[in-house]
């Protein structure tokens, strides 16, 4: 399976990503493209060293589809056959995802429908919850919405700080999306890749 990742920053769960495909966790895949629409995503240079192939596709003033069809066009190239968001802060047109239907997952850092949005780490702590965890889902045109593939509980521990619990839950994050990659490969190879095997 040819993995595209779409990062705008730190990329740490997109490295996460390329080391289990790289040391064949993931089996028969290869992280074919990270394309960024962040110049300046640390992201980035770790992909690079990762061998990984990069581009930065920015917004540039276009609409949301005329932007994401220049990603398209990078995915296309690359025969993407698997697009994970990670950390890719915009919201994608109702053209792209429908060209890429049930091809697009994201990795939320809440329990989803708890929490989308900004900070959600943030908002779970200040909320009070004393559960809250992270959530690998299929990708449609609203924010952080669409069929969930897998989730993982993080318990609140006493003494926690909102970066604490944020840092516990980016480490199951790291751990849950690999998860998640492996079962749509496993569909994959039996041509069933789409919510049906949920
Ligand atoms: C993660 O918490 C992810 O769940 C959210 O954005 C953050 C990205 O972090 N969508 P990173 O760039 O993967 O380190």
């Amino acid at each position: 399976m040819k993995i595209g990742i779409l990062i705008s920053g730190r990329g740490s769960n997109m490295a996460a990503i390329i080391d289990a495909v790289q040391r064949g966790e993931i089996r028969d895949s290869e992280v074919a493209i990270v394309i960024s629409d962040k110049p300046d995503a640390t992201g980035l240079a770790k992909a690079a060293e990762k061998g990984v192939p990069t581009a930065v596709i920015e917004r540039r003033g276009r609409s949301r589809e005329e932007h994401d069809r220049e990603i398209a066009a990078k995915i296309r190239e690359y025969n993407v056959e698997l697009i994970c968001l990670a950390g890719y802060m915009r919201l994608l047109s109702g053209w792209f995802v429908s060209e890429f239907a049930n091809r697009i997952i994201n990795i939320h850092p809440s329990l989803l429908p708890a929490f989308p949005g900004l900070d959600a780490q943030r908002q779970a702590f200040e909320a009070g919850t004393k559960v809250t965890g992270c959530t690998v889902h299929f990708v449609d045109e609203h924010l952080d919405h669409g069929d969930v593939i897998l989730q993982r509980e993080v318990p609140r521990l006493d003494g926690d700080t909102a970066e604490s619990l944020a840092d516990r839950i980016l480490q199951q994050e790291h751990l849950l999306y690999i998860q998640a990659i492996k079962r749509l490969v496993a569909a994959n190879g039996a041509d069933v890749i789409d919510n049906s095997f949920l």
